[in-house]
């Protein structure tokens, strides 16, 4: 085959230069390269069992697919100027070693519904990658929940104490936000995984090609059911590009809490050397980078999201080269996310925590005062009424500089008649906390059991 490029007949001259090099996707494209050249040693098998390819072609084309992996896979393969993109690459290189049968690769097939594949099937790995880089996350944040399971804290509502909760609630809140993401990569896999084979240019092909085939070959459990939507749906990216964006929304919570809880007025959590830098100007500085970046580079992936759903949004059918510019920022969002996962697991199992300076925190801000109101609401008191009262409790608590707990009773009674020598069980942390019960509350035998269930299901 003496042609050196894909396409040229009904043209009389090759393009400009540069309209050559703005085309040109293969700096970006060639990370798909494995999943091309899997896709068509299955689109050879194909064409080979619908009597599209002699046994022999088919097999010459395989093995020398086969060889190209390899030259992949140990980064021999060499790309040349003139490959436009991965599928010109892996074809022209086809050509260079077994000559004009290569000529047959391209039997029913486009590269539309090649790029659809290929996309396909990395993000499908990709599914898996962050599935398990998300569960390694969610086992370093259990081993603190482990580490300090009976820690008493203050939770926060607007960054102010509110009530009394263990350390390792707090913990627990961030597992089931994993979870959550994770459930949605799982829901996104199954319309990820679906073949676009054999949809061609977008319109069909007259050929007896077998779809239901290379699919089973590839393992998605569906194929398309429109060509037209099969080489110009990309929902499948914007759907789990939204999937990482609301990781990357978790991942900068969690990192604003540990830059917090790492400053000098929380002193919480003592994060680990090996993750700071210092200052190049002060020189007593012990900076919260990691965090810090894994925050600040949420930018980029939700900017993937938009610029994708940009991309998309004015598109006539079926497929426009406009799509080409779906990869870029996908493949960006990607990266980031799965290189957050994995070194802010890293963070989390040797940042330490603070805990004495966790427990002072606990004696200011009268975190028991809901459960003081909850005792008078047990004993009839309307809740807006012991509100009140309450109120006036550490009104008068604060004006002596002392906590609730250490009022006496006839100071309580003082305050209201209900008060009795039983208040004082629902006051000070421990008995604040052990007091909830709630479903789903910080009590910590309820804490315990969410233990025990993480533990399982982490396995
Ligand atoms: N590089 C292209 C992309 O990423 C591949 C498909 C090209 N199709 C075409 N008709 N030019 O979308």
């Amino acid at each position: 085959m003496k042609t050196k490029r894909l396409w040229g007949g009904r043209f009389d001259q090759r393009p400009l230069l540069a309209a050559e090099k703005f085309s040109n996707s293969l700096s970006v494209d060639r990370r798909l390269a494995k999943y091309d050249v899997e896709g068509s040693i299955a689109h050879v098998r194909m064409l080979e069992n619908a009597g599209l390819l002699k046994k022999t072609e088919a097999k010459k084309m395989a093995a020398g697919l086969s060889a190209i992996k390899t030259e992949l896979e140990n980064e021999t393969f060499v790309f040349k100027p003139t490959d436009e993109d991965i599928h010109t690459a892996v074809e022209r290189r086809l050509c260079e070693k077994i000559g004009d049968a290569a000529g047959k690769l391209h039997t029913g097939r486009s590269r539309n519904d090649q790029i659809a594949l290929d996309e396909r099937l990395y993000v499908r790995d990709l599914i898996g990658q962050l599935d398990e880089k998300i569960k390694n996350l969610q086992k370093a944040l259990l081993a603190w929940v482990k580490k300090y399971p009976n820690l008493i804290m203050p939770a926060f509502t607007h960054l102010q104490h509110s009530q009394l909760i263990l350390f390792s609630h707090w913990v627990l809140a961030y597992l089931e936000m994993f979870q959550r993401d994770r459930d949605r990569l799982s829901d996104a896999l199954v319309r990820v995984n679906v073949s676009p084979l054999g949809a061609g240019a977008g319109g069909g092909s007259s050929l007896p090609l077998d779809p239901e085939y290379t699919a089973k070959l590839l393992g998605f459990p569906k194929t398309f059911a429109n060509s037209l939507d099969a080489v110009s749906d990309r929902d499948f990216l914007i759907e789990v590009l939204a999937d990482l964006a609301l990781i990357s929304v978790h991942l900068s919570r969690i990192c604003e809490e540990m830059v917090l809880w790492s400053s000098s007025e929380f002193n919480y959590l003592n994060i680990a050397p090996g993750y700071c830098t210092g200052s190049s100007a002060l020189p007593q500085k012990k900076n919260p980078d990691i965090p810090e970046l894994i925050r600040g580079k949420t930018g980029p992936v939700f900017g993937g999201l938009i610029s994708l759903l940009t991309t998309l949004k004015g598109l006539p059918l079926s497929y426009n080269r406009d799509i080409q510019e779906d990869k870029a920022p996908f493949f960006t969002a990607a990266n980031t996310v799965l290189g957050s996962l994995e070194i802010l697991a890293g963070v989390i199992s040797k940042t330490r925590v603070n805990a004495e300076a966790v427990e002072k925190a606990v004696d200011t801000g009268y975190l028991d005062a809901f459960d003081l109101a909850e005792f008078l609401v047990k004993k009839g008191v309307p809740f807006r009424e012991a509100h009140g009262v309450v109120g006036e409790a550490v009104k008068y608590a604060e004006g002596m500089k002392k906590r609730l707990c250490d009022l006496s009773l006839p100071q309580l009674k003082d305050i209201h008649k209900l008060f009795d020598e039983k208040t004082k069980e629902v006051l000070s942390a421990k008995n604040s906390v052990r007091n909830r019960k709630t479903a789903g509350s910080t009590n910590p035998a309820l804490v315990a059991g969410q233990l025990r269930k993480w533990e399982k299901l982490l396995r």
